[in-house]
């Protein structure tokens, strides 16, 4: 190449770089889950990787269940070149961290999910964030819930609610206190509410635990209907009922995500978990990566809040609803 030549093409090359604009093909983002066993989380990397087809750039995925390993990560993607991650963090409260260590990297992030908190103990709404609407998913669950148990002659008075809980993070107990809202709005009876709330992680064995500890307290529950954050976080109780002898004729549970009971719904015969409020785990890995992409390319800033909407699937319509959205 003729020296004139290379000198514009580093000339320009130092303007794109001072505008912090870089070319599509040069650009490199992390993502970075906290659950990679979680199916939730295998749909979000795999929507993730079709943005990067589609769009032209290289995505790394990492597993981080911890806070080491996210700090590790953030390193290992510096060192590959990337300009950026998306990130469901395995503590919110790491947010003070991650964004200091990511400013230090000079690379920018988009959450997903689960939503930093700052040292305040406020939501770091300057972080752009992606995810669930989540009262809307508690409310759809209680509705289901609800709807459901109007179709059984059970006698109310026998009835109990179990509520799987997880306070630790917002997105989840905003969840579980819009169902507890729903079903009192739809006549559930207050006392009859029950939370069993999960320690550490949110995973089948945790939320058994979780639930036998209720169980115990409540022996003389004829009827149970079931809730909670996730769809493992009700698998777990579902389990637990089944212990105790309950089964879709005594318990009715519905769960959140809906990428995580497929193999429960598909089940020849049913068990307790009813359904799920399917979440949009593929658009939310999508578009995060997309935001995060034209942010580093065209220095285009992601909107800072962006939310999903809900769907209830059933065994009667999870392979359809499934095909619709693309995610089966
Ligand atoms: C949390 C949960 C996941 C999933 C996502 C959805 O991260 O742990 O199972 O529900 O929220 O936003």
């Amino acid at each position: 190449m003729p020296r004139i030549r290379k000198t514009v093409l580093a000339m320009l090359m130092a303007a794109l770089v001072m505008t912090g604009m870089v070319a599509a093909a040069d650009v490199k983002i992390g993502f970075l889950v906290k659950q990679p066993e979680e199916p939730w989380f295998q749909v979000e990397w795999k929507f993730g990787a079709k943005a990067a087809e589609d769009l032209g750039f290289d995505i790394i995925q990492i597993g981080t269940p911890d806070g080491e390993k996210v700090l590790n990560a953030i390193d290992n993607i510096t060192a590959a070149g990337a300009q950026g991650f998306v990130i469901c963090t395995p503590d919110v409260r790491l947010g003070p961290g991650i964004m200091a260590k990511a400013r230090a990297n000079n690379l920018k992030v988009v959450t997903v999910d689960d939503r930093f908190i700052g040292a305040d103990g406020n939501a770091m709404a300057e972080v752009p964030y992606i995810g669930m609407s989540a009262t809307n998913f508690g409310r759809q669950m209680g509705e289901a819930l609800m709807t459901e148990l109007k179709t059984r002659n059970w006698d109310m008075s026998q009835v109990g609610a179990m509520i799987t809980t997880f306070d630790e993070l917002d997105t989840t107990r905003e969840r579980t206190e819009g169902a507890i809202a729903q079903l009192k709005e739809m006549g559930f009876p207050e006392g009859q509410i029950y939370k069993a709330p999960i320690q550490q992680r949110m995973e089948i064995p945790t939320a058994l635990d979780a639930a036998n500890t209720l169980l115990t307290r409540y022996p003389d529950v004829k009827y149970w209907i079931v809730g909670g954050p996730n769809d493992n976080s009700v698998l777990g109780a579902v389990r637990a009922l089944e212990g105790r002898g309950f089964t879709a004729e005594t318990a009715i549970a519905v769960g959140i995500n809906g990428t995580d009971c497929i193999d429960e719904l598909a089940k020849a015969t049913p068990t307790p978990f009813f359904g799920s409020i399917l979440g949009l785990a593929g658009v939310e890995g999508y578009e995060a990566c997309k935001m995060l992409y034209y942010w580093i390319k065209d220095g285009k800033e992601p909107p800072l809040d962006t939310r999903t909407a809900g769907r209830l699937i059933t065994r009667a319509n999870f392979r359809q609803v499934l095909k619709e959205e693309g995610m089966d």
